[in-house]
Formats: C-alpha cells, sequence, structure tokens
C-alpha cells in the first residue's frame, strides 16, 4: 500500500496535560485523562509518491502548509519512513472540520490521524499501542485521540516513552454514558503562544508548576472513579479544578501567559448560575490553551446549555459535541 486515508477526532482533557518530562520525546510529565469527540477533526490523507520530489508536499485545509507546519509534519514522517525503511516522500493533504485559523482546530487529531494514515501507508500496522506513542512524538495529546470515548494517558516511567501511551477506560460500553460536551468559542483566530511553548515557559518559570504537577494523580484517580461511577457531578468538580489550576500556572509564569478574554470569564460565571438556577442544571467547564470554553453536561441538558452559553456578551457561536470513537481508516488504496 502506499497510500492512505484515515479520520480522528479531536479530544479534550478533563484531566489537563501541562508539562513535559522529556522535550525531545515529548514525555508528558504527568498522566492525563480526555474524552475523544465525534466532531472537531481531521481526515488525513498520505501518500508516498515522492512528494514534490525531493520533500515531502502538505496541503493544509486547501492550501500549502506553512514552512512550520510542513516542518513538523515532515519531522513526524522521517519517523514513520525510518520505521518503515522507506525514504520516499510523501504527499500529504490534510482537512480540519473547523477552519485551522479558529483556534479549535487540534493538534490532537490532526497527529492521530497523521499517525494512522502515514504508517498505514508505509506498509506498516501498528497496533493502537504504538500507534499512541507515535502521536505521541507529534503532540502529546494526540495520544489520546487513538482511542475514542473516555481515554487515560499515562505519564509511564520508561526513558524510551514506550509507556507513555493512552488506553481507554470504557473499551466499546454497551450503553455508552450519554454526556455532551458543548464548545463556546469566544474569539476568532489562532491562539496567542503554542502549547509546547507556554509548558516549557510555565515549568521554568512559574512558582506554582511543583504543585500543580504533585495534583495531578489525585485528579487521575478521582476522574478515573466517577467515570466508573458516571457520576457527572464528582467528573465536574475534578474538570473545573484541574483547568484551573493549570491556568492558574501557567498565570503565574514569569513574563504571565494569560489565556482568557472577557468572554471566558462570563461563560465560567453563566456554567456556575445554571448550577445554582431552580431547577439546577450540572454543566461543568474547561478551558485549554485558548480563550474557548467546553462544558461537560448530561445529553438531555445540551440544548439548554448551549443556548445559555450563546446569550453571552462576546460568545460568538457554540455547537454541541457527543463523545466520538478513536482514529480509523476512512479508505485505502
Ligand atoms: O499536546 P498538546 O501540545 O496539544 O497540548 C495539550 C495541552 C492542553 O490541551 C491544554 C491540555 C490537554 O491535556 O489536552
Amino acid at each position: 500500500m502506499t497510500s492512505a486515508t484515515a479520520v480522528a477526532g479531536t479530544n479534550i482533557a478533563l484531566v489537563k496535560y501541562w508539562g513535559k518530562r522529556d522535550e525531545a520525546l515529548n514525555l508528558p510529565a504527568t498522566g492525563s485523562l480526555s474524552l475523544t469527540l465525534d466532531r472537531l477533526g481531521t481526515r488525513t490523507r498520505v501518500a508516498f509518491d515522492g512528494g514534490t520530489g525531493t520533500r515531502d508536499r502538505v496541503t493544509l485545509d486547501g492550501a500549502p502548509a506553512d514552512p512550520k507546519v510542513s516542518a513538523r509534519v515532515s519531522a513526524f514522517l522521517d519517523r514513520v519512513r525510518a520505521r518503515a525503511g522507506i525514504d520516499r516522500a510523501a504527499t500529504v493533504v490534510t482537512d480540519n472540520s473547523v477552519p485551522t485559523a479558529s483556534g479549535l482546530a487540534s493538534s490532537a487529531s490532526g497527529f492521530a490521524a497523521l499517525a494512522l494514515a502515514a504508517t498505514r501507508a508505509a506498509g506498516l500496522d501498528l497496533p493502537p499501542a504504538e500507534l499512541s506513542a507515535l502521536a505521541r512524538l507529534g503532540s502529546g495529546s494526540a495520544a489520546r485521540s487513538i482511542f475514542g470515548g473516555f481515554v487515560e494517558m499515562a505519564r509511564g516511567a520508561r526513558a524510551d516513552g514506550s509507556d507513555a501511551i493512552a488506553h481507554p477506560l470504557e473499551a466499546e460500553p454497551r450503553d455508552p454514558w450519554e454526556v455532551r460536551l458543548i464548545v463556546a468559542i469566544t474569539a476568532a483566530g489562532a491562539k496567542a503562544i503554542g502549547s509546547t511553548a507556554a509548558m516549557t515557559h510555565t515549568a521554568r518559570t512559574s512558582p506554582f508548576y511543583a504543585a500543580w504537577i504533585a495534583g495531578v494523580d489525585a485528579d487521575l484517580a478521582a476522574a478515573r472513579s466517577a467515570i466508573a461511577g458516571r457520576d457527572l457531578g464528582a467528573l465536574g468538580v475534578v474538570a473545573e479544578r484541574s483547568a484551573l489550576r493549570m491556568h492558574a500556572t501557567a498565570m503565574a509564569a514569569d513574563p504571565p501567559i494569560v489565556y482568557w478574554n472577557p468572554a471566558t470569564i462570563a461563560a465560567l460565571a453563566r456554567v456556575r448560575a445554571l448550577r445554582d438556577e431552580s431547577p439546577a442544571t450540572p454543566a461543568f467547564f474547561t478551558i485549554d490553551a485558548g480563550p474557548h470554553v467546553k462544558v461537560l453536561c448530561g445529553a438531555a441538558d445540551a440544548e439548554r446549555v448551549a443556548a445559555a452559553l450563546a446569550g453571552v456578551p462576546g460568545v460568538l457561536r457554540t455547537l454541541i459535541a457527543a463523545p466520538g470513537p478513536g482514529a480509523r481508516i476512512a479508505e485505502a488504496a
């Protein structure tokens, strides 16, 4: 096989990953826990067809990718080529289901889809755990998008990163937990500072970094047991705590990293108000390396939560996502 197409959904961490124990191998300083979504995904086709003749040709959302993106994709393909024993350049065509510049398009779904498409196109058929370790080399969060539903990423202990892999927490449950994640978009445009640079800067300069790292295992244990017991309130408490601690740690960096805008804060207040209203709507926020707010709630409350968030000044758009499957082959040629 010389070409393959894969699709992957993004994932949103409920227990955040924010810090690396090894920058070269992209090994996380802690574990993390996420929900893979059915929306906000990536479709990627890879063909080892010689590319431009000497170099990989990378098209992102219909246009030639900028040199930084191309270099990151080529570095990733180099690992796949080395493993497969091939040296041909590739053509990569990748499309995100939201515009890349929206600040929502995610490296998680991108590198998960690239890992699967590139390995298959190179003639490799890696088991999911190995795909997860490979995707991690592109982006830490991508290791989680190899799997569907609730997923835990292990910190791992080995220096080579072979145990820094993700695994699904519920292997294809017969009656999946009907949660929803509402995305409230609060700004147009890409994020101000990328996650790798921000994590590294936080680790080097934030006096809160050690405390942040020390608290993650307890959050993971609490989230795991909340998911096992399908306790939305317990999971929501952990998700909010993890997101606020991650952001507090970054805000304490020197100079500070502040991802929020006024609509971010207004959306948090609206989520809290939903819980305080009568009847109460159980809904819980999380925030990634950007100003958007993502809200976890039950499927039956999704429309109401989305409408409440749409009414928040500064919220530009909302969308409702459900749990989705892991990375998969869409077609092969
Ligand atoms: O793996 P990256 O570089 O996409 O970083 C992910 C960082 C957060 O989204 C903020 C947290 C997470 O665990 O996904």
